[in-house]
């Protein structure tokens, strides 16, 4: 019936005549679909780009209709995925798949002990592959049921790197090019094995045979980096740069200090999880803007900082905190303090995980900052429907649900281990050890 005679059709109706019929029309509109049962739990376990990927694909008694969320903790792969297939699969056969905030909440009280990394990826894969069905259920992308768009894409940073800092002043300004207008810069330190950039040649007097850092070589090399790319690049270019947790608190104070006359978008990690009590002190002396939160797995560790106003972006592993589930909640409490979001976006997220940190990119009003990747062509091959990259903006699909289907067969040819040389390979993707000159063991 066209709306015109619809409505024609109700005014001549007399009022008794109208009420159930309004009655049906909102019960029909509520009762959707019958609600789908969880039929199995599967786990996808790719590394299509060398990095171990863990997606958790859900299947529902209803024809055709599953979802994919991401567990990704590459350094201990195999143990999420035996988490996936041997506590929760049997956890959750039966069980509807419509309560999303209630079966998060049933996972994750049923280990008893929680907040470990292992079992939060397990608990995130589950809880994404949950909203992916909700939204082909509702023939919705998962933005719309957050509420909708806040903004048209998610205004993304990528990274510079180099040995030297020449070479990474040249790799900026491509990425400029492309677009970008926020750049992340690291400079390696000769001989020595910094976090996001190689150290290349160079000799370093030291007592052990491992990878050597040292943080004063570190902090000088980075001064003289930021130092310079400001100049170079121009006052217009955001600048952003990781510590990546590797110095003494005190160290880290004078740094953010010292960075302060750079005007840098953020500071990343100057602290570790276990110095956080720190960030007070950063906070009373300078005004560096401060991201902090990828290692973050438990509650206890970013109410304090968003609560007290410590830091200025949240900067969680959404798999690490448990799922889209928590980080909407997480995001809701930053943006009353006035925190913006910056969720971690590297390698070793799959698509499926990138698809859920840019849908709250644009859903949540707090959005700060976007940390992008490129996808290889590996990755697209057996994702299909990443997300794109263009102009320096990350875009969400428009599909229902994430928007992304997962070619089993492509995964299937690229297993854990695939492309792993060396101590990877040895350690079973597990990471390695880096230690000071004199052979301490420094959080990596
Ligand atoms: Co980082």
């Amino acid at each position: 019936m066209k709306r015109r005679s619809l409505l024609g059709a109700l005014a001549a109706a007399p009022l008794a005549a109208r009420e159930p019929q309004a009655q049906q029309t909102a019960a029909r509109a509520a009762r959707g679909v019958p609600a789908p049962r969880i039929r199995d739990v599967q786990v996808i376990a790719t590394a299509p780009q060398g990095l171990r990927l863990t997606v958790v694909k859900i299947v529902t008694d209803q024809d055709g209709l599953y979802g994919y969320g991401c567990g990704t903790y590459t350094q201990r792969a195999e143990l999420v995925v035996a988490a996936v297939e041997r506590y929760l699969r049997p956890f959750l056969i039966g069980k509807p798949a419509d309560r999303i905030d209630d079966l998060w909440q049933a996972m994750y009280n049923s280990s008893y002990w929680r907040n470990g990394p292992v079992l939060n990826n397990a608990i995130s894969g589950v809880d994404q592959a949950l909203w992916d069905i909700k939204g082909r259920m509702a023939g919705m992308p998962v933005y719309q049921l957050l509420g909708g768009k806040c903004r048209e894409a998610a205004d993304c940073y990528a990274h510079a790197s180099g040995r030297e800092i020449a070479e990474v002043i040249d790799n900026a300004r491509k990425l400029m090019a492309q677009g970008f207008r926020h750049i992340r810069v690291q400079v390696g330190v000769p001989g020595q094995a910094g976090y996001g950039a190689g150290g290349g040649a160079g000799q370093v007097e030291k007592l052990h045979d491992a990878p050597v850092f040292e943080p004063e070589d570190y902090l000088r090399r980075a001064l003289k980096l930021l130092e310079t790319a400001r100049k170079e690049l121009g006052e217009a270019v955001e600048l952003l740069h990781d510590v990546h947790e590797r110095v003494s608190p005190i160290q880290a104070v004078r740094f953010c200090k010292e960075c302060e006359r750079f005007r840098l978008f953020f500071l990343e990690d100057p602290l570790s999880p276990e110095d956080i009590e720190w960030f007070r002190i950063i906070r009373q002396q300078c005004s560096t803007p401060i991201a902090m939160g990828e290692l973050f797995n438990s509650p206890h560790e970013w109410t304090p900082l968003i609560r007290d106003r410590l830091i200025d972006f949240i900067r969680i592993h959404v798999s690490q905190a448990g799922g889209l589930t928590p980080c909407r909640k997480i995001a809701a409490m930053a943006e009353l303090m006035g925190v913006k979001t910056a969720w971690h976006g590297p390698g070793d997220v799959s698509p499926v995980g990138h698809m859920a940190n840019i849908t709250l990119d644009v859903a949540c009003h707090n959005f700060g900052i976007q940390e992008s990747v490129f996808f290889p062509d590996a990755v697209r091959e057996v994702f299909e429907g990443c997300p794109v990259l263009k102009n320096g903006y990350f875009y969400v699909n428009e599909s229902p649900g994430w928007g992304i289907e997962v070619n089993e067969a492509a995964a299937k040819k690229y297993p854990y281990g695939y492309g792993e040389k060396g101590e990877r390979q040895r350690l079973n993707g597990g990471w390695g050890e880096v230690r000071r000159r004199d052979g301490t063991i420094i959080k990596q």
